[in-house]
């Protein structure tokens, strides 16, 4: 159903386009939370428990509270007008509903149990040290098996058929458990907040990848009106969803410049990144798949726990894709949520799908091995036209055309299939392949753009940029509309003063703000136009305003847009009747035009509402076995993706190769082991947590198949930031399964699983 054509003519859209804060990271210019300082700015350090579940029975600040510079120690004695959330609120979301230091019970291991504020980072980290704690401690309950003894509630979703019969009654079944273990969001920039009051607002420096819900949060913790509160997130170190919603670190500051009438900071260092600021939780995930002998699926059971914290409720949906990734009659999802000691999870970077289609696509590689059956054959044979969870026509799915490009571009078609088959340069090499998902949205998104008399334009929205290059994509699409170069587009994103944008989440942020660009852009260039016609003295007094347009930033007659163009881009001069639009502008006397652009939310537009959005992918990995060391690599991958129109694709191609290598760290490293006893995150640190890194995949290739789905928006663009990090897993999985016949259903991969391979030298 994709056209190729874009309702205009617009070059920069799609094109590989530098970020436009660029040069301002580079050279340390760019500003992040916890760069802002202020006169008399102070320093809150927090104190974290050292069990992981139970009371604390004393708490003795003391000796903390004389110690040089020390201006405030909070704790749960003395905290006040710290708040939960509205019940029932809908536009505010947190990540941990229960507010920092408000009774004295532990959860976790690490939770903030008090907060030292002093004159100076090493005067209260000396005194955080000296807060003395005694708890009566429980064994907390960290332990990794998910399922067994489970006696919560288990949810049934998505039903379709009789699974259960057509599982009893199928030719082949594969029934098979997989693990995925806790994953840490390492973002380079580590959470904090700077919170300066003045008088009874508030103004907070933050990481937020949501600078709205972080005010409407802050408002209620804090009791302050909303207006009252002000989030500034200009710059943000990536987030990967663990910056989504508050944590409360940002309380706390708030409330102790509240407290001090002073401005504080405060940071979470990397260990404490390992408990207070989130996780990709465990989930543990039993697939049964019933097939026909020649390959053609009857039954997808997909039955999960996800764990979570005490206190918060959130699941792991691993079951999001499983409805719909393959045409299948009978299929049923379950969920359980599991309860232990660790901190609250968040959503990280593919929530749901990438954990969910670890499962999936490892039970289909399970299945194509048991039917003696070319895995990449299998997912074609299974290949829906339809999304058969909402009975809906999909708006745009190339799944197919993922596979068989990536295949055509690796050389698939001379893979051999036993075990073990395929050498090259003394190593065993192995291939697999994943399939990838992702739902896609137009969110809600106010922007303003105005055209300025000193010849610039200001571009305003409170979205932020979490360094996807959100900034670059408002000015690409201004810069389409009216030629204005870049250098001359001012974005203003990261401030809840500005119009209300939408969170940097979900791979729907530029989906989302794309229509309010657009439309902010056509209506102060209509504005332009009508003043041009009206104003005495304008060249084109008296014109009709429809007969004019603005190219290469100058309102010319419409007939001339087509040339002008051509002619600045050959070095020519701009042709005499044209003005710069800050001409115009000039002659009316006034010292702007503004337009403001709203997106209108896909779920509430009855067309897109018919269809499934949907982004997809496939990622072929390539891994290298050395037997007689027992060394693996992932030599080479290839990632094909249906994503939509790409708008950049130097930064969208970015997002998919660093989750391409996020995923080769969730296949081979990434698990963060909580000790049993006290239940601490033991390899909270990057020493013994390890983050993949471009070293350790020498070779990616990323394609885009680019088809806009205009369903979605009128440039035809999805979403990229999550869907790559999705079907990485399981493809590496299958290429070591190819290379030495060892099955891995358990993240990370270890070498001791490797060492039951039966292949012994290369
Ligand atoms: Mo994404 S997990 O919504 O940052």
């Amino acid at each position: 159903m994709a056209t190729d054509t874009l309702p205009r003519a617009a070059g920069i859209i799609g094109a590989v386009v530098p970020r436009i804060d660029g040069p301002l990271k580079t050279t340390g210019t760019a500003r992040y939370a916890v760069d802002h300082d202020f006169p008399g700015l102070v320093h809150a350090v927090a104190v974290q428990s050292t069990i992981g579940k139970g009371t604390i029975r004393s708490l003795d600040a003391s000796a903390a509270e004389k110690m040089p510079g020390v201006l405030l120690v909070f704790h749960h004695g003395n905290i006040k007008d710290v708040y939960r959330l509205f019940p029932h609120e809908e536009d505010g979301t947190i990540s941990e509903a229960r507010p920092p230091l408000s009774d004295n019970k532990i959860h976790y291991w690490g939770q903030f149990v008090a907060v030292v504020v002093a004159e100076t980072l090493e005067q209260a980290t000396e005194a955080a040290n000296a807060v003395r704690v005694e708890y009566d401690a429980e064994t907390p309950d960290v332990r990794t098996d998910l399922g067994t003894g489970f006696t919560g509630k288990i949810e049934s979703s998505w039903k379709r058929g009789d699974p259960d019969a057509a599982l009893a009654t199928a030719p082949v079944v594969v029934d098979e458990t997989y693990s995925t273990p806790v994953e840490t969001h390492n973002p380079m920039e580590m959470h904090g907040s700077v919170a300066v009051w003045s008088g009874d607002s508030v103004t907070l420096y933050e990481c937020t990848q949501g600078v709205v819900n972080h005010r409407v949060v802050m408002s209620e913790v804090l009791g302050v009106p909303k207006e009252n509160v002000r989030v500034i997130s200009r710059f943000i170190g990536s987030g990967f969803g663990g910056k989504l919603f508050p944590w409360p670190q940002s309380t706390l500051a708030a409330a102790a410049a509240r407290k001090l009438n002073r401005p504080v900071k405060i940071s979470v260092d990397r260990r404490m990144m390992f408990s207070n600021v989130g996780h990709r939780p465990h989930t543990e995930q039993r697939i049964r798949l019933g097939a026909t002998a020649d390959g053609k699926l009857t039954a997808i059971r997909h039955d999960f726990y996800s764990q979570t914290s005490q206190l918060d409720d959130f699941v792991e949906h691993c079951g999001e894709q499983t409805p719909f990734l393959y045409s299948c009659p009978n299929l049923v999802v379950t969920t359980g949520m599991v309860r232990r000691n660790v901190g609250a999870p968040a959503p990280m970077r593919g929530p749901g799908a990438v954990p969910g289609l670890f499962a999936l696509e490892s039970a289909m590689d399970e299945l194509a091995t048991k039917l003696k059956m070319d895995p990449l054959e299998l997912r074609l044979k299974n290949d829906s036209e339809r999304d058969e969870g909402t009975n809906r026509p999909f708006s745009s799915r190339h799944l197919k055309e993922c596979y068989t490009t990536g295949a055509e571009k690796l050389g698939w078609k001379n893979r051999t299939a036993e075990v073990g088959s395929m050498r090259r340069d003394g190593k065993v090499i192995g291939w697999g392949l994943g399939g990838a998902s992702w739902a896609a949205a137009r969110v809600p998104c106010t922007a303003t753009v105005e055209l300025c008399l000193n010849g610039r334009v200001c571009v305003r929205c409170a979205t932020q940029d979490i360094g996807t290059g959100t900034y670059t994509i408002f000015a690409q699409v201004v810069h389409a509309q009216t030629g204005v170069p870049l250098d001359r587009i001012d974005v203003f994103l990261g401030d809840t003063r500005l119009p209300d944008g939408p969170m940097s989440g979900g791979s729907m942020t530029t989906s989302g703000v794309l229509p309010a660009a657009t439309s902010a852009t056509d209506e102060a260039v209509t504005r332009l136009l009508h003043m041009a016609a009206l104003t005495p003295g304008s060249p084109f007094h008296g014109a009709k305003p429809e007969e004019l347009a603005v190219a290469e930033g100058r309102v010319l007659r419409k007939d001339q847009a087509q040339v002008i163009g051509v002619a600045m881009h050959s070095g020519g001069d701009a042709p005499a009747n044209s003005v710069p639009f800050e001409e115009v502008i000039k002659l009316a006397n006034v010292s702007g035009v503004y337009g403001s652009g709203t997106t209108h939310p896909s779920w509430d537009d009855p067309k897109a509402k018919g269809y499934s959005l949907h982004s997809f992918g496939a990622h072929f990995a390539e891994v290298e076995w050395e037997p007689e060391i027992a060394r693996l690599r992932v030599s080479r991958t290839i990632s094909v993706f249906d994503a939509g129109r790409i708008i950049n694709k130097g930064a969208g191609g970015n997002q998919i190769l660093g989750a391409a290598v996020m995923g080769v760290g969730m296949a081979l490293f990434e698990g963060t082991q909580y000790e049993p006893t006290r239940g601490q995150p033991i390899n909270g640190n990057f020493a013994d947590y390890l983050v993949a890194t471009s070293a350790d995949l020498p070779q990616q290739d990323v394609i885009f198949l680019d088809y806009p789905d205009l369903i979605v928006n009128e440039y035809g663009a999805r979403g990229i930031g999550e869907i790559g990090m999705a079907g990485m897993a399981p493809a590496i999985t299958a290429a070591v399964y190819h290379a030495t016949g060892v099955r891995v259903r358990n993240l990370p991969i270890r070498i001791e699983d490797l060492l039951e391979s039966k292949i012994l030298e290369a």
